[in-house]
């Protein structure tokens, strides 16, 4: 299939390219950057939602799942681009949330309307809460005036989580579904899609050692599977072709492999790079040792060190390090799995920092902040805040040293931001000569450097501060980096914070 062997590039779209200078990104900044994307080599776009919605949490709350919001564009701008980004042959995938929608949208207005609505039932309601505890914070549950009763929302309470087990529900969004296929998308994103709720008993979660709840009856509930294995066959039988990934916030390879065996999507955003709060070799072997396993039983991981919802690894893992950000780029490019590149990554973007309150746009951080002021100084709250802040990765683009902030201020441009490019080019490039990269071996974590085979590639990478010597078992030729060769080519030397990738003479 087309996207075995892709690399995706997430365009969080308010952030990446303002083409009507109103400081928020759009679908037009998107297509006149669409050679851009082409030349850096990738093979297909995710977009995150362009839906209309109030923004609470910056269009996860979806109030039309069949338009797009005037602020980024219309529908025509929008079947353009997917048309322009065909003739380049690249493929546009597009997040769905269809785990809550806004309670802006017309079907929450109508459900809470009454409790006689013919759609009430779409969504959950109690006439008393539970203990689940929001994602966001607080409770999961808000009561409505009108009806004096509950309803519950795994998010903020203005995202009203759907009733999965309500047939209508399914087939409404079978229909969305359609709609996009019609129009030209080749995957779906499914957004946070093991929070569905499709059971009744609401027992209450049991609450950790550490006095945290633990989502025991909230996520990954029993039946859910047999629900998404329904929509998955289902949008299979439209066309094959069609790729689905599904997101559930996960580092736990069983659990990211039901979602593919019993769920049947094609794959599961495996989180653990993505988690890393700092460079941690041990588990970064572990991970590998992961995408081993998943490969022997023939399932394609997901390669990811950055999104919308974390810090930028230029900040968060190679601590602002040139030496090893690189060595990044080749892990998440050469190697078995789909690469998901994050705008701005290609270029060593660096988080942006929010100074003060007012700068913050998160949902989640404006929590934090005022949860946290609760006990501390604002300065203080502050610093808490930034540290779950997820606008860090979402600063606007800066395509240039003198851009102006937007919405949100900028992403910091890093220096070596042409260098960086140049290095993630030639990556692709070497991944689509060489690859596809369907095996990996050889994983071995020897002091600070990591080394595997994919194909006939051998990697090495030295995230320490001293050179290594690596034997080597086959005759190799240098493909990429800066190891030296003994002369007898039994031996390859790497210096600190490098990395070498050699080829094996078949
Ligand atoms: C996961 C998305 O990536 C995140 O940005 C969003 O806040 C939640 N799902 C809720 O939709």
């Amino acid at each position: 299939m087309w996207w075995e062997n892709a690399v995706f590039y997430e365009i969080y779209i308010p952030s990446f390219a303002d083409s009507d200078g109103d400081g928020i990104g759009d679908i037009e900044g998107i297509r006149s950057r669409l050679s851009y994307l082409k030349a850096v080599g990738i093979d297909a776009i995710w977009l995150t939602p362009f839906y209309p919605s109030p923004k609470v949490d910056n269009g996860y709350d979806v109030s039309d799942y069949c338009a797009v919001d005037p602020q980024y564009g219309s529908l025509e701008q929008l079947m353009r681009l997917i048309e322009d980004a065909h003739q380049l042959e690249i493929k546009i995938i597009i997040d769905v949330v269809f785990n809550h929608t806004s309670t802006n949208h017309p079907w929450f207005i109508e459900a809470a309307s009454s409790k006689e609505s013919l759609k009430r039932d779409w969504y959950i309601w109690r006439d008393s809460p539970n203990n689940w505890e929001s994602f966001f914070g607080g409770s999961a549950w808000s009561f409505d005036e009108i009806t004096k009763q509950y309803y519950y929302h795994s998010f903020a309470k203005e995202q009203a989580d759907l009733n999965w087990q309500n047939k209508e529900v399914k087939q409404a969004v079978l229909q969305v579904i359609q709609f996009w296929l019609e129009l030209g998308v080749d995957g779906f994103r499914f957004d946070v899609i093991n929070n569905l709720t499709v059971n009744d008993q609401f027992s209450d979660n049991p609450i950790g050692e550490d006095g945290r709840q633990i989502h025991r009856y909230d996520v990954n509930q029993s039946g859910i599977m047999e629900t998404l294995k329904e929509l998955n066959e289902w949008i299979k039988e439209q066309n094959p072709e069609v790729f689905t990934v599904a997101e559930i916030s996960s580092d736990n390879l069983s659990l990211i492999n039901s979602y593919t065996d019993e769920a049947h999507f094609d794959t599961a955003f495996h989180f653990n790079l993505g988690s890393m709060k700092h460079l941690d070799l041990q588990n970064l072997q572990k991970l590998t040792k992961e995408f081993q396993e998943m490969s022997k039983q023939n399932k394609i991981p997901t390669l990811f060190f950055n999104s919308h919802d974390m810090s930028r690894s230029w900040n968060r893992l190679a601590n602002n390090d040139y030496s090893l950000y690189q060595l990044f780029a080749v892990f998440v490019l050469i190697n078995r799995g789909i690469s998901f590149l994050f705008q701005g990554e290609e270029q060593g973007a660096a988080d942006y920092e929010a100074q003060s309150f007012e700068d913050i746009r998160d949902i989640q951080a404006k929590n934090k902040y005022r949860e946290m002021l609760l006990s501390m100084s604002e300065e203080q709250a502050l610093l808490e805040a930034n540290q779950v802040n997820r606008d860090r990765s979402r600063g606007m683009i800066a395509w240039n040293n003198d851009q102006d902030a937007g919405w949100i201020g900028i992403g910091p441009r890093n220096p070596e931001a042409d260098h960086i490019l140049t290095l993630y080019k030639q990556l692709i490039q070497l991944r689509k000569e060489e690859g596809p990269f369907q095996t990996i071996n050889m994983i071995k974590l020897q002091e600070a450097c990591l080394s595997y085979q994919t194909e006939n590639l051998h990697i090495i990478l030295n995230f320490g501060k001293r050179k290594v010597q690596h034997p080597l078992q086959v005759k190799m030729s240098t493909l990429f980096g800066r190891g030296t060769l003994s002369t007898d080519g039994n031996l390859v030397q790497v210096p600190p914070k490098a990395c070498w990738i050699g080829k094996e003479h078949l």
